[in-house]
């Protein structure tokens, strides 16, 4: 059943369809950025505070992408391979110049994501963000820790691990280091340890101030915009959805919700940094 072609096009569309879906999520959850600090933070919390859940999804997210992939490669092979003749009317030339296209702005997305979880997630290009703290909505930024200690449900013996504040002088966070040192290794009650929990408004600030990486995120949008709006319609297509009566319609879909979605990702990295360039003021770190 899975070898018939019209099998494997309809598992590139379901897992398009479920990574299409995230994408959107992602993006209204990332929006909350601009209602400050506590809405985001409060957020990643949320988020975060679940592990079982975030395992869930995320091994799902990885499953419906190497399917997609996989699944995406084995149809354009086998495409490749019982064409008769490539080439020959103008037809053909088009559906796979986009074809390569969809196989070439895929893989640049997966480029991106790749680069996006080690940005942002492992934080393995920016090991500076795993110091970044919230304490009572004020920023604190704490050094000589293992990454990733102080936060909701972790063991009270880590919180002893941090201590010290960057810097000298700077009261909140001195003040945040002197709290948790003095928190009894087996008495932490889970509010005070609310108390302390990741900065990420801080870290997704400070990160696009950087006009590379801003840029980067940008070109990749507009890349995943591409690649979303041209897999939607290929995505009703094999799953049989074009009425013709709604045709017209139905094909609007696609690039409508890809256009809202480059628009949506595009204006964090953007709107960040021009507050930053233009002196604003709107994103305060
Ligand atoms: C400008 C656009 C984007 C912004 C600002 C953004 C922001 C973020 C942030 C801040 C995190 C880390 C959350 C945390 O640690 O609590 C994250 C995680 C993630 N992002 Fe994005 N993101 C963007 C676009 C995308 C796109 C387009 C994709 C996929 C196509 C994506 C996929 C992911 C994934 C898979 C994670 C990891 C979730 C997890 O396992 O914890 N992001 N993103």
């Amino acid at each position: 059943m899975i070898r018939s072609s019209i099998a494997k096009k309809a598992v590139v569309a379901i897992t398009g369809l479920l990574l299409f879906g995230f994408v959107i999520g992602h993006m209204v959850g990332n929006l909350q950025i601009f209602l400050g600090r506590e809405t985001i933070n409060n957020y990643a919390e949320f988020l975060h505070s679940m592990p079982e859940l975030l395992w869930v999804a995320r091994i799902g997210l990885l499953v419906a992408v190497t399917l997609h992939i996989t699944f995406t490669i084995w149809v354009w092979r086998e495409n490749r391979s019982s064409r008769p003749q490539r080439y020959v009317m103008e037809r053909t030339t088009r559906a796979s110049s986009a074809s390569r296209w969809m196989l070439l702005s895929g893989s640049l997305v997966l480029f991106f994501i790749v680069y996006h979880l080690l940005h942002f997630t492992v934080q393995w290009t920016n090991p500076d963000y795993k110091q970044y703290y919230e304490h009572h909505g004020q920023p604190v930024t704490l050094v000589s820790f293992e990454p990733n200690q102080i936060g909701p449900g972790q063991e009270a013996a880590d919180l002893n691990a941090a201590v010290e504040a960057q810097t000298p002088g700077d009261d909140i966070a001195s003040e945040a280091a002197r709290a948790i040192q003095e928190i009894p290794a087996d008495s932490v009650a889970e509010s005070e340890r609310r108390e302390y929990r990741r900065d990420v408004y801080r870290m997704v600030i400070l990160g696009f101030r950087d006009p590379l990486i801003a840029l980067t995120y940008i070109v990749a949008q507009v890349l995943l915009g591409w690649h979303l709006s041209h897999g939607a319609s290929a995505m009703f297509q094999t799953l049989g959805l074009t009425i013709p009566k709604y045709r017209r319609g139905i094909f609007l879909v696609g690039p409508i919700a890809a256009t809202i979605i480059v628009l949506g990702n595009v204006s964090i990295p953007a709107f960040i940094l021009l507050d930053y360039w233009t002196n604003f003021g709107y994103f305060t770190i």
